[in-house]
């Protein structure tokens, strides 16, 4: 027995003082240049293959995906931060791309083996060491799901039909302003938002507002994969230069929006909203900050009046979640929305919506 441990001993030692030189004396070759060695690639596959279907979501678990307005969002997104390596459907990719080990495959092959739970899982997760990153916050699963439903879209998908999809709207005035062009490109040119119910119109929120937001996004005080993608690169002139830009100014008068479709609920909504219900003691009177005011409080508590639907459900199921920060008055949030149920949610994003902007 001794004999034994003596010689796995020396053994390890050895293997030990190989691996040293190995490392010590760069004999490892980390080149691109050359594939793994015959047999690592299929278990690599393999163990990526069951480490996806083991991380996956149920079947069951995969939300609608067939809203064009979650599709639209995904593309957009998909444009900014997926297309340089993936390119676009039915587009080459560059040959600095294609010289990657493991190359990242054109994004109609990229999709073809795998369900939309398992996209999911690739989207959020990344793949490591391979160059396919992780969704920038592992906190919010709701924003990776609209590029998951783009990407159940493009094995029908031409190129001509994608470009369409995310092109910016024409903002004449802005010149050839790249940054300004891929905010756009999801909020309008107006900052309208281009009728996307998941995308929230800047054209309401004011300027203070807007920068800080945008600095909130980039600290991860506020969490989203796909705002914090698209502030990564500003600063804080940047900020500044961008809310002046799209936020709504003084004297403007905001467009209306769509008119309501349920009554009752916008009803229900609305005494919530401004303390009236009997029901609402735990609610505070959103109107207070949010209006509809006789006379507003301060730039620094967002519209919500005219903001769609869909956008406002989810921020209160985040702020009640407390899954959402902000600016440093985020914390008004998280009290104010502790006590809702999802029908106040439901009401209280039914009437706002329904609201003119103020
Ligand atoms: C820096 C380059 C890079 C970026 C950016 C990137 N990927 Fe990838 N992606 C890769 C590479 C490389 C692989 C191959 C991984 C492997 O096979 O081990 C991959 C794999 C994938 C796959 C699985 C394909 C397969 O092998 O079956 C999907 C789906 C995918 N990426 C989607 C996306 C989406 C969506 C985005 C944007 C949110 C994105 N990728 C951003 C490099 C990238
Ligand atoms: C790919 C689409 C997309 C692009 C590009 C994009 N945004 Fe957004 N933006 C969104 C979505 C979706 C949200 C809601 C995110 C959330 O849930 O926090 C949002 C939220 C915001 C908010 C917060 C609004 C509020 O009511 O609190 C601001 C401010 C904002 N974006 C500004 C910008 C600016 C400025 C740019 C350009 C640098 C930009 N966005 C680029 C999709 C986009
Ligand atoms: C004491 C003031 C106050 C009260 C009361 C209040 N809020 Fe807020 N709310 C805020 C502030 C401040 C913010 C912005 C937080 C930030 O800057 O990050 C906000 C943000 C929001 C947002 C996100 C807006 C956007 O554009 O993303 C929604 C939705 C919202 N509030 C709904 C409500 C509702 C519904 C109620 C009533 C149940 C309510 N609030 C009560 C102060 C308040």
């Amino acid at each position: 027995m001794r004999r034994f441990l003596l010689h796995t001993a020396i053994l390890a030692g050895i293997a030990g003082v190989c691996g040293a030189l190995v490392v010590g004396f760069g004999l490892f070759d980390v080149s691109a240049r050359k594939g793994h060695l015959p047999g690592v690639s299929w278990v690599l596959h393999t163990a990526f293959r069951n480490a996806v279907e083991l991380r996956a979501p149920s079947a069951e678990a995969v939300p609608d995906l067939s809203d064009p307005d979650l599709v639209a969002l995904g593309a957009r997104h998909y444009d900014g931060a997926c297309r340089v390596c993936h390119a676009a459907p039915g587009e080459a990719r560059t040959a600095t791309v294609r010289a990657m080990l493991p190359a990242p495959p054109p994004i109609r092959e990229a999709v073809a083996d795998w369900e939309p739970q398992h996209l999911f899982a690739i989207v959020k997760h990344g793949v490591k060491m391979s160059g396919m990153p992780a969704w920038p916050t592992d906190r919010r699963d709701d924003d990776v799901w609209p590029v998951v439903a783009f990407l159940t879209r493009v094995p029908d998908m031409t190129l001509a039909q994608y470009e369409d999809l995310v092109a910016a709207p024409e903002r004449t005035e802005q010149g050839d302003d790249t940054t300004v062009a891929y905010c756009a490109s999801c909020h309008g040119a107006d900052g309208r938002g281009r009728d996307n119910a998941h995308i929230p119109r800047l054209d309401l929120l004011s300027e203070a507002y807007i920068a800080a937001t945008l600095a909130a996004y980039r600290s991860g005080a506020r969490e989203s994969g796909i705002m914090r993608h698209a502030a990564s690169t500003l600063d804080d002139t940047d900020d500044a230069r961008l809310a002046r830009l799209f936020a709504r100014q003084d004297g403007e008068t905001a467009p209306q929006p769509a008119p309501a479709v349920d009554a009752d609920l916008v009803a229900r909504g609305r005494s919530l909203a401004t303390g009236a219900s009997p029901a609402s003691t735990k609610v505070p009177a959103c109107a207070a900050c949010h209006g509809p005011w006789p006379q507003r409080l301060s730039a620094d508590f967002p519209r919500l009046s005219g903001q769609p639907e869909p956008y406002l459900r989810r921020q209160l199921e985040l702020w009640r979640a407390e899954e959402r920060g902000g600016t440093a008055r985020a914390p008004l949030m998280h009290e104010a929305a502790r006590a809702l149920e999802d029908a106040d949610i439901r009401a209280l994003a039914a009437f706002y919506a329904a609201q003119p902007p103020e």
